[in-house]
């Protein structure tokens, strides 16, 4: 039995369709908890931090112009294996490729506007949380 906490996020594309409810529903139906969220705007110097392993890709211009276009719902979770699990529900990054049922599957149909990121590993777990929560922020 692994206990983990992950980051979540829902993104500017999903704000602005009103999904917030919806994806919170999901994870807590599903059993996860919630130990901390906030409705806020990515600074460039953030959104530069986050996404820094992907500074060298041609589409990183894109991906940080795209995450500081408007308010994001950043969320810490915490479950079982609930690092793969959630990106299980998320469904693939490309939405082309994600499942139905899955948030993307169901949301999306673009890589680029796919509604939600989630952390891939221990780690970046561990490193997203940091950037984006203070500890008093969390419950
Ligand atoms: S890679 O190249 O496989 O490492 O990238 P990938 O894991 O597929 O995607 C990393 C994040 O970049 C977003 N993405 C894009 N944004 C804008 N334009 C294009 N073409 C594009 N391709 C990928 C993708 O949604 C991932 O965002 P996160 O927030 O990590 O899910």
């Amino acid at each position: 039995m692994a206990i983990q906490t992950t980051f979540l996020m829902v993104k500017p594309d999903g704000v602005k369709r009103q999904l917030i409810g919806d994806i919170v529903d999901r994870f807590e139906r599903k059993g996860f908890v919630l130990k901390g969220a906030k409705l806020m705007q990515i600074s460039q110097e953030l959104a530069e931090k986050h996404y820094a392993e992907h500074a060298e890709k041609p589409f990183f211009g894109e991906l940080t112009d795209f995450i500081t276009s408007g308010p994001v719902f950043a969320m810490v979770w915490e479950g079982e294996n609930v690092i793969s699990v959630a990106r299980l529900m998320m469904g693939a990054t490309n939405p082309s490729e994600s499942a139905p049922g899955t948030i993307r599957g169901d949301y999306s149909t673009t890589v680029s506007h796919n509604v939600i990121h989630g952390s891939d590993s221990l780690a970046s777990a561990e490193r997203e949380i940091g950037l984006f929560f203070n500890e008093n922020e969390l419950h």
